[in-house]
């Protein structure tokens, strides 16, 4: 198998998890990094890693010659202008999630990819979960029969800062997102109509910057089967990441992940630690998995695991929530385009 050769665009939390998984991959090499704030800072981090291109232009990474694909992992508000050039500069691309806020936007980037004939993967991660990814394969292999409800949990171990709550796109489509793929990942079935209900019970600061904070959102999917998903930006004993499919034969469950085993017994009562902190500490092996198989896809010549229309079908669920939140009823996913044009006039 043949090295390929990549770049990453934005050098933030999660590019940088990328670039380290990259760099254990025996087939793949980070050959240069572009970050707006490169600076000092990041020029020792990519020295460490033998990374021999630093930058502030995504353009050097884009056209640069030897580069076979980019890993965009730069704010969302980028993401769209950045795979629309890498497509056309005939590069594969690995972009963070969401691909934009807006689905018409998406749906330009979908284009632009499906045009160059280039490869696009989503960083829907939790697809790649050691626990989730059994429950599917129970799922899949009919161990629990039809599914008839898909129960997700996905709370917060804190709120984020107020700076990225005033951009993130809200909760729907920034937190909720990852819930609404996994929705349609476990289920097998796309989701046609969607209720959610949500306030502010964690913190005001979320009322001021227009957000919620805690939500429920029952979704129906197309083969009739339903889906419960419970947000919350602050779980006081951590992050709680749990999912279950009930069906007619059975259910199959995934707890949360946790440090060690641990379980302390004494007369005042029965503990163990919480579970694993937040995304970057549970989903570290999720992470690994999703870099890996976008190289063997693009190695291998198939297709890749997560593709842009998944991207942009739980960006069309979100959307549907927000409609559904503001409306305070339930909002159909064919509704959507009427309820925008209803909106712009
Ligand atoms: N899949 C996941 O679990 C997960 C987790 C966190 C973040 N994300 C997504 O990843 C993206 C980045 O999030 P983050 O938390 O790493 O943010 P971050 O702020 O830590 O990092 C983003 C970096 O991108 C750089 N940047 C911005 N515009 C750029 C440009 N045009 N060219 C080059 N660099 C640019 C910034 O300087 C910053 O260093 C977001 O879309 C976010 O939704 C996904």
């Amino acid at each position: 198998m043949a090295t390929l050769k990549i770049g990453i665009i934005g050098a933030g939390r999660i590019g940088k998890i990328h670039a380290d998984n990259l760099l254990r991959h025996p087939n793949a090499e980070v050959v240069a990094v572009s970050d707006l704030f490169a600076g000092p800072e990041l020029e020792a981090w990519a020295a460490a890693r033998g990374i021999g291109l630093l930058t502030k232009e995504s353009a050097d990474l884009i056209h640069h010659p030897d580069i076979d694909a980019v890993f965009i992992c730069s704010s969302t508000d980028t993401h769209v202008p950045l795979i629309k050039q890498a497509a056309q500069a005939g590069k594969h691309i690995f972009c963070e999630k969401p691909i934009s806020m807006e689905i018409e936007r998406t749906e330009e980037a979908l284009e632009a990819v499906r045009k160059a004939g280039v490869k696009l993967q989503v960083g829907f991660n939790r697809r790649f979960d050691h626990n989730f990814k059994r429950v599917k394969e129970h799922v899949e292999s009919g161990t629990i029969g039809v599914p008839h409800i898909v129960k997700i949990t996905s709370r917060d171990p804190s709120p984020p800062p107020e700076a990225y709550i005033r951009t993130s796109g809200g909760l729907f489509m920034d937190m909720a997102i990852h819930d609404f793929d996994m929705a349609r990942f476990l289920s097998g079935s796309e989701v046609v109509e969607v209720f959610a209900q949500g306030g502010v019970l964690v913190d005001p600061v979320f009322a001021e910057c227009g957000d919620i904070d805690t939500a429920v959102i029952t979704l129906k999917f197309a083969n009739g089967a339903f889906g419960v998903i419970d947000n919350s930006r602050k779980a006081a004993y951590g992050y709680d990441q749990r999912v279950e499919v009930f069906g007619s034969k059975g259910a199959v469950a995934a707890a949360n992940d946790f440090p060690n085993s641990a379980v302390v017994s004494t007369e005042a009562g029965i503990s163990s630690d919480k579970p694993l902190h937040f995304f970057l500490e549970r989903y570290a092996q999720a992470y690994e998995d999703e870099a890996r198989q976008f190289i063997d896809s693009l190695a291998n010549g198939t297709p890749v695991p997560v593709d842009g229309e998944d991207g942009l079908q739980a960006e069309r669920i979100a959307l549907a929530a927000k409609w559904s939140f503001r409306l305070n009823r339930v909002v159909k996913l064919d509704e959507i385009a009427e309820l925008r044009s209803l909106q712009a006039n």
